[in-house]
């Protein structure tokens, strides 16, 4: 299967600040990667190489074979972003803006009633974009970026500041562009759309990866997270460390009777993130 995005050696400097440091990634075709990392790690920015919006200082990206810094027309079409401030009219209503963009991708007008219908749009069509509220303008630009039918989707926070209910609706309507073979590169916050959704992921600190793998391998790798927490019957909560070293306290727990719960937790994107980021912090002082 061939990489859809690919970039080697990628850096980034604005003036003499750093964004970007000697990113290399590969997203094969059909699959769903998501990029996480704390506010300011160069998220965004690197939406912008991979979609052509902005040159790397070194290294470059690739999109289907073909250098970002020189993408046709034709390529463009196969593209949809999503990102904030990205291509929405503020005084045009939620139908026009999707017309401007049908005859731009000379996309048939009939298509965009069945976005509309898809996104939960249809009744607001005649509203003007600067009066819908975040979670309907998040639609709408998800509408907006599949309306050419893209064979790759760039969404930057596709769910930040909406509702569990609407969240859930752009998850399954992002599976179903899978299903149709779609490569999708997101940026995410949220743990669980990382966890749920993406088949691969990377953790972008201060312009540099620092971990990727699948959700499943990152947390495997983390697994001296994994807690024992004890609760004893006196109330008292005990965490102790799921290994031998717990041993000599948990016989004697268990001598005395003194458990009243015993629970295992298992690391989860959050704490490894928390770890990793914690440890990035320690290294920077
Ligand atoms: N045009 C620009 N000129 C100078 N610095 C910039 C520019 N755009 C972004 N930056 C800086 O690059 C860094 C990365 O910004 P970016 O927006 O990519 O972060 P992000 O990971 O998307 O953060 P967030 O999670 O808050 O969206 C920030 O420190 C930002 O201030
Ligand atoms: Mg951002």
């Amino acid at each position: 299967m061939h990489n859809t995005i690919f970039t080697q050696n990628l850096s980034l400097h604005f003036a003499s600040r750093q964004v970007l440091d000697n990113i290399s990634l590969h997203v094969p075709e059909g699959e769903i990667f998501g990029l996480l990392g704390p506010s300011g790690a160069g998220k965004t920015t690197l939406i912008k190489i991979l979609t052509g919006q902005l040159a790397p200082s070194h290294g470059y990206a690739k999109l289907l074979g073909r250098d970002t810094k020189k993408l046709s027309a034709q390529e463009h079409r196969q593209i949809g972003i999503m990102m904030d401030n990205f291509g929405l009219y503020d005084r045009l209503s939620v139908y026009d803006n999707l017309a401007f963009y049908a005859d731009i991708y000379q996309v048939s007008h009939s298509s965009i009633d069945g976005l509309l219908k898809n996104m939960g749009l249809h009744e607001s069509q005649d509203t003007a974009v600067s009066k819908l509220s975040k979670g309907m303008k998040n639609r709408l630009s998800l509408a907006r970026a599949l309306l050419n039918n893209p064979k790759i989707l760039f969404l930057d926070e596709p769910t930040a500041g909406l509702d569990p209910g609407t969240a859930r609706e752009i998850h399954s309507i992002l599976a179903e562009q899978k299903k149709k073979g779609a490569t999708i590169f997101l940026t995410t916050h949220n743990m669980f759309e990382a966890e749920h959704l993406c088949s691969h992921i990377a953790l972008l600190y201060d312009g540099s990866i620092i971990e990727r793998g699948t959700p499943d391998q990152i947390c495997q790798r983390y697994n001296h997270l994994n807690k024992l927490r004890i609760t004893l019957k006196d109330g008292k909560a005990v965490t102790l460390d799921n290994g031998k070293a717990s041993a000599i306290t948990v016989k004697e727990y268990l001598e005395n009777e003194k458990i009243a719960a015993i629970h295992s937790t298992e690391p989860t994107l959050e704490t490894v993130f928390m770890e990793l980021k914690n440890s990035q912090e320690l290294k920077g002082v």
